[in-house]
């Protein structure tokens, strides 16, 4: 089966065309994030605009990659796809969510073709999916770490995702995009951070690990910025790349200590990492290290957002709707229960 997957749920446009939710034929981006650099976050209005111009272009770049085959003329009127696969919950921001989902709908019509609905935050996870002969074994734990959310769910199957924490106020994500902002550093803040810590010493500055003992399977990052502004005001020349190592050490020590502790409870298969900040190589290397089942880590363009994992998600949890039943609810836990609830 091959699915046409669609993503806009945040700055990105994205569209990719995915054979049985695996073998990734096209994968296309387009991203507004230089724009965002200059403002140092996501101004959304900006987000969306830049995404209705870019939507087409991208699916028409998804398509004659994939079938380089066909005319494109014969792509734009019948392409040979059996299904398209949208991100039409959250997290996301309800511009852009709009984009793609009305943009798929639209298709949907067009093509006759089925759609599936996905919800972005459970869409993550397959990336662990995609173009590799590895397949993690069920049941697994996933570790959704990026700028709208930082989970941990429990896998059993496909189709069986049971949600076992999350963050109380700030994702991680945010938490790496705030810091870099107290500290001067370009957004977005997980890789500039990663790299002036590269440079620092994380012995130097010394920060809390917010709820890391808690005993459940929650998160708390707010009072990390906080506890960073104390520490650069206490000192204002103070070395940037040790408070950068400092602040991702302290992330990636708690991320990693409830990951494991949920592998433990639960006495999974695998360990699962997916989102933006899965990209973190210490945070990976920290999980490798303390992980007592296997670990598996998607190739970096895989865990930020895109299509080919809306689709390989579609693929393994196929249920189309008809296009007038396709909504965005940018909540994903509303999204969840939506579309649970709305089943062909
Ligand atoms: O999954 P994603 O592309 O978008 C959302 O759905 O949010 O994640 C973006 C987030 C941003 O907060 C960004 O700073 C973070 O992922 N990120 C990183 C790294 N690369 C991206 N965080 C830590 N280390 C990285 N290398
Ligand atoms: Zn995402």
């Amino acid at each position: 089966m091959i699915i046409l997957g669609i993503e806009t749920s945040c700055d990105e446009t994205s569209a990719s065309v995915v054979q049985d939710g695996q073998k990734v034929l096209s994968h296309v981006l387009a991203s507004s994030a230089d724009m965002h650099t200059k403002t140092g976050g996501i101004i959304p209005e900006v987000a969306a605009r830049e995404q209705v111009r870019s939507i087409i272009p991208v699916i028409e770049k998804a398509l004659t990659d994939a079938f380089p085959n066909s005319t494109p003329s014969a792509l734009r009127s019948n392409p040979p796809i059996d299904a398209i696969a949208v991100t039409a919950g959250g997290p996301a921001l309800i511009g852009s969510l709009l984009v793609g989902v009305e943009t798929a709908r639209t298709l949907s019509y067009v093509w006759k073709k089925p759609i599936v609905p996905v919800v972005h935050l459970l869409g993550h996870m397959y990336a662990n999916w995609l173009d590799t002969d590895r397949l993690p074994e069920f049941p697994a734990i996933v570790l959704t770490v990026s700028g709208g959310h930082t989970e941990l769910i429990l896998m059993k199957g496909h189709g069986s995702f049971q949600m076992l924490g999350g963050t109380r106020d700030d994702s991680a994500g945010e938490t790496f995009d705030k810091a870099a902002r107290l500290l001067d550093l370009p957004y977005p803040g997980g890789p500039s951070i990663q790299q002036a810590a590269e440079a620092g010493d994380p012995t130097k500055v010394i920060l809390p690990r917010p709820m890391k003992g808690s005993g459940d399977f929650d998160f708390s990052f707010s009072g990390l910025k906080s506890a960073i502004s104390r520490e650069v005001g206490k000192n204002p020349d103070i070395n940037k790349n040790d408070v950068a190592a400092g602040v991702q050490e302290a992330i990636v020590d708690v991320l990693s200590a409830k990951a494991i502790a949920a592998v433990r409870k639960y006495g999974v298969k695998s360990l699962l990492i997916a989102g933006g900040v899965a990209a973190n190589k210490r945070l990976r290397e920290l999980l490798e290290k303390r992980s007592p089942v296997p670990l598996f880590i998607p190739p970096i363009g895989f865990c930020t957002d895109n299509g080919s994992f809306i689709a390989s998600f579609a693929y393994f949890n196929y249920n189309p709707l008809p296009w007038e039943k396709i909504i965005a609810i940018p909540d994903a836990d509303e999204a969840i229960k939506h579309y649970a609830k709305n089943k062909n």
